[in-house]
């Protein structure tokens, strides 16, 4: 789908506009709705549909506080905010929750005004901020990301997020999210915010192998996965056990065998081609326990 393409000025004097026409009716926008309101000018339907640049909006300091909370920033994060404004996600992510961050932002004005507050807050040695696309960032060793950028952003990014972050890298989109990607946790408190788990890649066919009391295991595992979704089973003998109950959550992943009328519960971490984890059984609270060992064989789609 193509949309108007509009430049960053008119973007932003569409949005100017629109604010400025509000407060004459006496009526408070949102930053939300001032962006929905410029992709309807902009003669589309949604902001969906729009390839238009991200004007510059700041989050109200609440949607801040909602996004690392989302998050659940802790002081060992590196909290990155892709497009980062005047700064306030960075600077409030060290100074209220003892992160360090990082804001990339295209506008070496705002760039210049974020350092400077940084140094107000006290926290320029936790909070930097660069100068740059968000395309050409270098984004590695980020363990949380926050974005409050347009649909059409959002999704082009989508691909550099899912190969430069490691898995269980939390992402927190603040109004528009990943087109396709099902949150794993999405809350409305005023505003939307979608929080994305960055999935570890499983997909393929597994050589499985585990100590069971009735002797040795090996089974030849497969996983189909949809970003943190994973659906398969494991092929044995004469038949197939489905994985129920699968799930991923990061480099962590869980399933259920059913076998000999048990259920065998799989909890494992995933390490690029290798699955190690532990495997409990028994009818009760109390259970059995031992360990498991996957190898990737072959990748999947
Ligand atoms: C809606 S504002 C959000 C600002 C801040 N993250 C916040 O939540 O208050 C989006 C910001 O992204 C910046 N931006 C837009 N496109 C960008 C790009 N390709 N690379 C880096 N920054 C970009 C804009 O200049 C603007 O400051």
């Amino acid at each position: 789908m193509t949309g108007h393409r509009g430049t960053p000025a008119a973007v932003l004097r569409v949005a100017a506009t629109v604010a400025v026409s509000a407060a004459r009716l006496g009526a408070r926008l949102t930053p939300g709705a001032i962006l929905i309101a410029c992709a309807v000018s902009f003669g589309a339907a949604s902001a969906a549909a729009l390839d238009v640049p991200t004007p510059y909006i700041p989050s109200t300091q609440q949607n801040v506080d909602e996004m690392l909370r989302l998050a659940d920033v802790r002081p060992g994060d590196v909290v990155y905010d892709l497009g980062s404004g005047d700064g306030r996600v960075v600077i409030t992510a060290a100074r209220e929750w003892g992160a360090r961050g990082v804001g990339i932002e295209i506008d070496p004005g705002l760039v210049a005004k974020s350092a400077g507050q940084a140094r107000h807050a006290g926290v320029a040695d936790r909070a930097s901020f660069r100068a740059q696309d968000v395309f050409a960032a270098d984004i590695h060793e980020a363990t949380v990301v926050t974005m409050y950028l347009l649909t059409s952003l959002v999704e082009r990014l989508q691909p550099k997020l899912l190969s430069e972050l490691r898995p269980g890298t939390r992402i927190v989109a603040h109004d528009y999210g990943f087109p396709g990607w099902k949150p794993d946790r999405q809350v409305n408190v005023s505003k939307n915010f979608y929080l994305y788990v960055v999935p570890a890649k499983v997909a393929g066919k597994w050589r499985m192998a585990v100590a069971l009391p009735k002797g040795t295991r090996d089974y030849e595992v497969d996983f189909e996965q949809q970003y943190q979704e994973i659906k398969g089973g494991a092929r044995v003998a004469g038949g197939f056990l489905p994985a129920f109950d699968a799930r991923m959550n990061g480099d962590r992943i869980g399933f259920v065998l059913a076998e000999d009328d048990m259920g065998y519960r799989y909890e494992g971490r995933v390490s690029g081609d290798a699955i190690e984890g532990r495997v409990r059984w028994g009818y009760g609270p109390k259970q059995n326990e031992t360990t498991w060992r996957a190898t990737r064989v072959a990748a999947g789609g």
